[in-house]
């Protein structure tokens, strides 16, 4: 077997045989095939696709690069979710001690923010004290006690995928449904979870930018999970405007701890809400009521034990950025477009995001959004709050503000899109 000739296959729209899949998986894992050999056959995979058999035998072969988790040793069903990744989505950050609070265990490996998409793991490091690494032992003592961790992947799972992901971030190569799928189910199949929900992003500032894409990788990855035994099911989620009010590390935090006390915007309450039943569902645990943790305060009290098990404050103050610049409504009339991926490269500029892996982000920059889409606004209002620790930014996140904040005549009819577009099981 040899690099160029599995290219060779791909290049020429052929089907990989499982032997090719196989060899070409572990020795890039080992490094005897070379980076631009791997990304010479990622290039062919984004322009020539992989048929379903194909998928299902790399997704397969990335599972066995590296370690299994295994969470037999609990008491409690467990059950995940993983999202394709969007603006101002914090809803990992509410949902997991919710559902805990509702009697499931939730092993959430989660991960850092690459281009405008934030990372619920460098949202959740703007907490005084918090740790995302931790060992084996350690997750597994944090879900026994807590019920919930958000924590970091081990360089031994499915280190296939983490040296593709990198090479795929630096190649042109991300957006390919049979990549995409294969990196989330193999990651998600190796963690050992019993049940898992796939939050699929559609619009702007997703992945995804179609629903027809967006059903097309949610039926990939259902068919990939079905297929391991993990019961899994999608939901295709609104992705053409932010999530909630705020883009951005510790204000996001701030704004998930507001739905944690019974408050915040009702797109992510929904959400979250409509992701937590169906976590309950596939774990089995039909009769528990989400909406009740949340008002009762079960799910805030997991929350706090959460972020004290892993070395957070939960009472400190987040970080607040240096310096702040408001955006006012350039007219009087109704808010008809805020683009989701203009004010994702927006915090992003400020930075709240990252241009590589090692970079750091900054914990308080971000924005704050004062209306959403619908909404009725006075020329001269404030619109949006740009935070940032360097000012020098705030032309450069204006740039990309520009053109994706529209507002139309106040009588203008405007058409809400719902916050779960589908459900794909
Ligand atoms: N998230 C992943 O883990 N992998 C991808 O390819 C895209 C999003």
């Amino acid at each position: 077997m040899d690099a160029i000739s599995v290219i060779r296959t791909k290049r020429d729209r052929g089907e990989l045989t499982p032997e090719q899949i196989d060899w070409v998986i572990d020795a890039y894992t080992r490094g005897e095939v070379a980076h631009e050999q791997m990304s010479s056959l990622a290039m062919a995979i984004f322009l020539n696709g992989m048929n379903r058999r194909e998928i299902a035998r790399w997704t397969a072969a990335m599972i066995a690069s590296g370690e299994r988790m295994d969470f037999s040793s609990l008491t409690r069903p467990t059950a995940d979710k993983h999202s394709t990744g969007g603006v101002g989505d914090k809803i990992t950050l509410p949902l997991a001690p919710l559902v805990a609070a509702c009697g499931a265990a939730v092993p959430q490996l989660s991960g850092r923010g690459l281009g405008h998409t934030g990372g619920t793991l460098d949202k959740l490091e703007a907490i005084p004290g918090w740790r995302a690494a931790l060992s084996n032992d350690e997750m597994l003592d944090v879900l026994r006690t807590v019920g919930s961790v958000i924590c970091a992947a081990g360089d031994g799972l499915a280190p296939a995928d983490k040296k593709l992901y990198a090479l795929r971030d630096v190649t042109g190569t991300v957006e390919s449904i049979p990549l995409i799928a294969s990196s989330i189910m193999s990651k998600k199949i190796a963690e050992g979870t019993g049940s898992l929900v796939l939050d699929v992003k559609v619009g702007s500032g997703a992945f995804m930018k179609n629903l027809d894409d967006a059903r097309e990788l949610a039926s990939t990855m259902v068919g990939l999970g079905t297929d391991h035994g993990v019961r899994t099911v999608a939901l295709l989620t609104d992705m053409a405007t932010p999530l909630g009010r705020t883009a951005g590390n510790a204000l996001e935090v701030r704004e998930s701890v507001e739905v944690l006390a019974g408050g915040g915007p009702s797109d992510v309450v929904d959400l979250t809400l409509a992701l937590a039943r169906e976590m309950l569902d596939a774990a089995g645990l039909k009769d528990a009521d989400p909406a009740k943790a949340l008002a009762d305060g079960s799910a805030m009290d997991h929350w706090r034990r959460m972020i004290a098990a892993q070395g957070g404050d939960p009472d400190a103050a987040l970080p607040v950025a240096r310096e702040q610049h408001t955006v006012t409504a350039a007219a009087t009339g109704t808010l008809a477009t805020l683009d989701a991926y203009a004010v994702g490269l927006a915090a992003w500029r400020l930075g709240a995001g990252r241009a590589r892996k090692e970079d750091p982000v900054q914990a308080g920059a971000g924005i704050e959004l004062h209306a959403k889409p619908g909404d009725r606004v006075t020329a001269g209002q404030p619109l949006l709050t740009l935070h940032t620790d360097t000012p020098e930014k705030f032309a450069y996140a204006l740039e990309a503000l520009d053109g994706g904040v529209e507002i139309g005549p106040a009588d203008a009819a405007f058409t809400a899109r719902p916050v779960v577009l589908e459900r794909i099981a």
